[in-house]
């Protein structure tokens, strides 16, 4: 089966992504030529959610690559480089991009004496194999998950890390769908998740579309719930995690996480290991992007929402302190604290 959100078109000449920006509303994709309309698409969220991101990237480099005229293998090099640079600059917080890109450049480097037509077959190769490793990933990321909880367990997510943002299951997702297979009985509480909501737009239309029982609160329900005593766990993905844990994810999760801490319920953080950054020591090393204070005041209204001259305050991620972190759950295992011994062990296997 072949994942629905990123891919390659037939004849090779672009890469073809599901607009996310269009859901719930129309499923539409889009084919993805120039370098201006892959930053475009990953800059807009048309693309999004960090394993995605990486996958459209390395598709995306394999195209420029294609289309490079160069005459010897220095001059392909360097406008491979600046590819990779421009590509590299349209977000800042998930590594899974410069991660990517990194594996592209790699290809292009360990096989300096073959031919400039070998070479683009190789990137070609490597792209599927990213996301071959993603769909893998994925898989044994929702059965770990999945055997942290019961039957009837009530889960609450924010954002979206479903099959959207990789090309499965997802993350955060993975064991709810999962389970959904097997026969469990969730029930899902998804954030809206201000400002642009991902939860609102995507995980609830993901969750329903499986026929998940789900309900969706604004981000500021997430403590009643809490308080009810619906949730039995939170699931959430990650955009980067830092050597000792700290995880970023997007803005709001710190918050999750502190309610989480507060009521005494566990929460997860599910990634790939490809979203494991150990030249990050710290949460505090991480870039955290800011957006344009237009997304909080009009863009998914038809009316402006606040006076025009507000200053506005726009980040898209935070950071969750490794403190308030039950467990990171990676393909290549469940990570306990101390994270930093975890991490370092899971990241040599
Ligand atoms: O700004 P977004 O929508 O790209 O933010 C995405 C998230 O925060 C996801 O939780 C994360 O990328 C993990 S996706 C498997």
């Amino acid at each position: 089966m072949k994942p629905t959100n990123v891919n390659l078109n037939e004849n090779k000449s672009a890469v073809v992504i599901l607009d996310q920006t269009k859901i719930p509303n129309e499923e539409i994709y889009l084919e993805l030529k120039t370098a201006k309309e892959m930053y475009d698409a990953i800059f807009e969220l048309k693309v999004r959610g960090a394993p995605a991101i990486g996958i459209c990237a390395a598709y995306s480099i394999y195209i420029l690559a294609k289309n490079i005229n160069a005459d010897d293998y220095n001059e392909f090099l360097s406008v491979f480089k600046e590819n990779k640079e421009y590509l590299n600059s349209s977000r800042p917080t998930a590594v899974n991009l410069s991660w990517a890109l990194e594996r592209m450049e790699k290809v292009v480097i360990s096989n300096k004496g073959k031919s400039i037509d070998d070479i683009v077959d190789l990137l070609e190769r490597e792209a599927i194999e990213i996301q071959e490793e993603d769909i893998e990933m994925c898989r044994k990321i929702s059965e770990l998950g999945l055997s942290l909880l019961e039957k009837e367990d009530g889960i609450l997510t924010h954002c979206n890390a479903g099959p959207m943002a990789t090309s499965l299951y997802g993350t955060a997702l993975g064991p709810i769908l999962l389970g959904q297979e097997k026969g469990y009985n969730f029930r899902v509480f998804a954030d809206e998740t201000r400002p642009l909501l991902q939860g609102a737009r995507l995980t609830s239309y993901e969750l329903d579309k499986a026929d998940v029982d789900v309900t969706l609160i604004c981000d500021n329900m997430a403590s009643i719930v809490m308080k009810n005593g619906w949730i039995n766990a939170c699931l959430v993905g990650c955009d980067r995690i830092a050597a000792n844990g700290d995880v970023a994810n997007k803005i709001g999760t710190s918050g999750v996480a502190i309610l989480a801490k507060y009521y005494n319920i566990p929460f997860y953080v599910l990634g790939p290991t490809s979203t494991l950054d150990m030249g990050c020591k710290t949460g505090n090393d991480i870039k955290i992007e800011l957006r344009d204070g237009n997304e909080i005041k009009e863009k998914f209204y038809k009316k402006p929402m606040a006076p025009k001259r507000v200053n506005t305050y726009n980040p898209a991620f935070d950071v969750t302190d490794n403190s308030l972190i039950t467990a990171i759950i990676t393909e290549k295992g469940i990570c306990r604290p101390p994270f930093k011994e975890s991490l370092l062990k899971i990241s040599k296997k």
